[in-house]
C-alpha cells in the first residue's frame, strides 16, 4: 500500500521559480512513490483576500497551468480545488469544536503572517481558524506525509495535535502525518529578498525569454565589483546564485573568473539568462499547449475534484458515525416499541 501524500498552494496566480524548484519538482518526483492530493486551495485564499476576489479564477487557471506544466500528472496524481470538496468545510466545522483557542493563538506562522501584512486586531475570524481548515484537508485524505516548507510546521503539529484529540475523544480514524521538508535552498528574487510575488522581484515560469533576460539584467550582483576587471565575490552575488541552480556544469568556472576579474557582470549576466531559459523553455511550450486547451484544464478540475470527493466522503461518514451525528432508523425503530 502506498502512503497517502497531500499539499497545497493558495492560487495566487502564475508560479515563480522560486516554488518550481522548492516545491513543485519535488512533488513530480513524488507522484512516483505516493498517492498523491495536490490542492488549490482557494477558501485558504480569502483568508487573507477575501476582498479582492475578481481574478480568483482566471488565478486558479493559471495556477494550474503552471503545476501541469512542471510535470504534475493528471493521470498520477488527484489535482482538485477545494471549494469543490464541501467535505473539507464539514471536517473544519468538526474539528473547530474540539480545538482549543489557544492553541491557534500561540501559531507563529499566524503571528508572523498578521505582521507581515499589517493585519490588525480586528481581523477576519476566519484567518484565526485557517490551520483548522488545512488540518480538514490534510485529513480528510487521511494523509500521512505533507510536503511543506518550514513556514508550514506549525500548521502540521497543530494537525497532528487535533487528529491526537479526535482519535481520544471519538475513534481512532486519523494518522498523525508527517512534514516532508524541502530541502532546496532558498530562490532569491531579483532584488536579493526572498522570492516572492508580492516583492514584484520574481522570475515566472511563464515568462518570455525577453522578460527573463530583462529580470536577470536588472539584478542586483556583487555590489563591490563596479568594473568589470574587478574581482567579484560570487557567493555574495544573487546572479551567481542562478548559475548554481540553472547553469551547473559552468558553476566552477564562472566562480573562478568571476573572482580573477576576468568576467564581467555583462557577460555573465547574458550567460546567465540563456540557462534561465534553457531550463524552463520545455517547461513553457507544455504550458502552452495547456493554455491553448483551456477545456482540458476544466477537466482536470472537475473529474480531480469528483474522485476527491469521493475519499473525502468515506471520511467523512466514518467521522460522523463516530461522532454520533448519524440520524439512523434503528434509534427510532427501538424508540416505537
Ligand atoms: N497553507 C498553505 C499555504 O499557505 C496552503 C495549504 C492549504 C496547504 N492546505 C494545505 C499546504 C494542506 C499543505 C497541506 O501555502
Amino acid at each position: 500500500m502506498k502512503e497517502t501524500i497531500l499539499s497545497g498552494f493558495r492560487p495566487t496566480g502564475r508560479v515563480h521559480i522560486g516554488n518550481l524548484l522548492g516545491a513543485l519538482e519535488n512533488w513530480v518526483k513524488l507522484q512516483n512513490e505516493y498517492t498523491c492530493f495536490f490542492e488549490v486551495a482557494d477558501w485558504h485564499l480569502l483568508t487573507t483576500s477575501y476582498d479582492n476576489v475578481s481574478s480568483l479564477q482566471e488565478n486558479i487557471f493559471q495556477m494550474i497551468l503552471d503545476w501541469l506544466a512542471a510535470g504534475i500528472d493528471p493521470e498520477k496524481s488527484t489535482i482538485f480545488v477545494q471549494s469543490l470538496v464541501k467535505e473539507h468545510a464539514e471536517l473544519y466545522l468538526l474539528f473547530s469544536m474540539i480545538t482549543p483557542i489557544s492553541w491557534l493563538q500561540r501559531n507563529p506562522t499566524l503571528k508572523e503572517q498578521i505582521r507581515d501584512l499589517q493585519l490588525t486586531s480586528d481581523n477576519n475570524y476566519g484567518l484565526l481558524g485557517y490551520p483548522v481548515l488545512q488540518a480538514a484537508d490534510i485529513l480528510c485524505y487521511k494523509a500521512t506525509v505533507v510536503p511543506v516548507g518550514e513556514d508550514q510546521l506549525p500548521h502540521l503539529e497543530l494537525t497532528r495535535e487535533i487528529a491526537r484529540r479526535f482519535n481520544n475523544l471519538f475513534k481512532n480514524i486519523f494518522p498523525e502525518p508527517k512534514s516532508l521538508i524541502t530541502k532546496f535552498p532558498k530562490v532569491f528574487g531579483i532584488d536579493g529578498k526572498k522570492m516572492s510575488k508580492s516583492l514584484n522581484n520574481a522570475i515566472y515560469i511563464s515568462d518570455s525569454d525577453e522578460e527573463i533576460t530583462r529580470k536577470v539584467k536588472l539584478s542586483i550582483t556583487d555590489t563591490t565589483k563596479i568594473r568589470k576587471n574587478d574581482k567579484g565575490h560570487p557567493e555574495t552575488c544573487n546572479v551567481f546564485s542562478y548559475h548554481k541552480i540553472f547553469n551547473q556544469n559552468e558553476t566552477e568556472n564562472i566562480k573562478s573568473l568571476c573572482e580573477k576579474g576576468e568576467l564581467g557582470c555583462v557577460d555573465c549576466k547574458n550567460i546567465c539568462s540563456k540557462k534561465i531559459i534553457e531550463y524552463l523553455s520545455p517547461i513553457r511550450e507544455k504550458r502552452n499547449i495547456y493554455e491553448k486547451n483551456p477545456h482540458m484544464i476544466f477537466e482536470i478540475i472537475q473529474e480531480g475534484s469528483q474522485k476527491a470527493r469521493e475519499i473525502a466522503k468515506k471520511t467523512l461518514d466514518e467521522v460522523n458515525e463516530s461522532m454520533n451525528l448519524k440520524i439512523n432508523r434503528r434509534f427510532y425503530d427501538k424508540t416505537s416499541l
